[in-house]
């Protein structure tokens, strides 16, 4: 089946030729993947879909917020395609432009927040929270840009609210030297985000209490038993991952920069990766002359990413060789304007 299936796709390609483009996060299977004219981390493949416009059809294989960002910065008449339409992302769902507002309203009432507070968001959210940022003049960023960001927020005001990830803001500002004291974690279920007035007022950094259910798993034990198996060895995990265990690595970042880095690594090396399990079974099977070992003992993989399958694929690609377009992508105008803003300022300091 899964050759007959690959097949299908291939042909429903050929037919397309040049008016499709698919693009195929690293966290993807294998039977989506090996389609993909461009693979890559959310940064990499934002930029793709900003620069290809030439194309008329993005086929978008991740999660759903990735293929809205391919539709924001897309051409007016580019059409994104998302082969599973219940392709999310837990995170992103952690936080509702309802609580974002909330929040920004219970700043307002501490602080002048408009001209104190940058609000700052991953990519990892849905397009109407991009926009949230782009109207009140903030930003977007990914985990390859995060300290860039950082910089540029603190450049124009005194305070971050980075939201819907924890873990990605603290990280980036643990690396940066941020102390301890000057982060606070804002709980959307809490009043006052369950800090006091005094603490808002001291923090430089209010982190949404969001996380990621896949690199939540890797923990500091983990990084301990390969060490002691594997002396010699790096441990290199996404930023994404608690605190505890990045800090305990050897290197961290994204997608991209952990399989450039792992693939620039000296023969011989040994390396344990720390994210999703598609992509390090990948780096495993590609990297024959260095060892490869996934950080956990348990399977830690993205079930909205793995919804992706050959037969969605081959299921969007074969309409549209038919003329007809399935799980079109389409963000509000409204939203798209300036979710927009705030991207275009990520891009020009990416
Ligand atoms: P990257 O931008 O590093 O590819 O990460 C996206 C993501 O969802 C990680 O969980
Ligand atoms: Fe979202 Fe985590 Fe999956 Fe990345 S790995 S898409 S952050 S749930």
């Amino acid at each position: 089946a899964g050759d007959e299936l690959f097949r299908r796709t291939a042909q429903a390609k050929r037919v397309l030729g040049d008016r499709v483009m698919i693009l195929g996060h690293n966290y993807q299977r294998d039977e989506v993947i090996e389609h993909a004219d461009f693979r890559g981390d959310s940064l990499l493949l934002s930029k793709l879909a900003a620069e290809r416009s030439e194309r008329p059809y993005v086929v978008f294989c991740g999660v759903h917020f990735m293929a809205e960002t391919a539709d924001i910065l897309s051409r007016s008449n580019q059409t994104v395609i998302l082969p599973d339409m219940a392709a999310g992302c837990s995170m992103a769902d952690m936080a509702a432009i309802e609580q974002v507002d909330q929040c920004w309203e219970t700043l307002g009432r501490i602080l002048p927040v408009e001209e104190t507070v940058m609000p700052a968001v991953y990519v990892n959210s849905a397009a109407v929270l991009k926009a949230f940022c782009g109207e009140h003049g903030g930003i977007t960023c990914t985990s390859s840009n995060a300290r860039a960001v950082i910089e540029w927020c603190w450049a124009r005001r005194e305070k971050i609210l980075f939201f819907p990830d924890e873990h990605l803001g603290r990280n980036t500002a643990n690396k940066m030297g941020l102390p301890r004291e000057q982060m606070i974690v804002w709980d959307p279920y809490q009043p006052n985000g369950g800090n006091s007035r005094e603490a808002i007022k001291r923090a430089k950094l209010i982190l949404w209490k969001g996380h990621c259910s896949v690199h939540q798993m890797f923990q500091p034990v983990h990084v301990d038993n390969f060490r002691k198996q594997y002396p010699d060895g790096k441990v290199i995990v996404h930023p994404e991952c608690h605190e505890d265990v990045v800090n305990k690595a050897d290197l961290s970042g994204s997608t991209e920069f952990i399989i450039k880095t792992v693939s620039a690594a000296p023969t011989g090396s040994i390396w344990a990766v720390g994210t999703e399990l598609n992509l390090v079974n990948r780096l495993k099977r590609d990297m024959t002359d260095r060892k490869v070992f996934f950080l956990s003992s348990t399977v830690c993989q993205c079930a909205t990413m793995f919804r992706i399958d050959g037969a969605h694929l081959c299921w969007a690609m074969e309409n549209l060789a038919d003329r007809h377009v399935v799980n079109h992508i389409v963000v509000p105008e409204d939203e798209k304007r300036w979710a927009k803003v705030a991207l275009d300022r990520m891009m020009a300091i990416s």
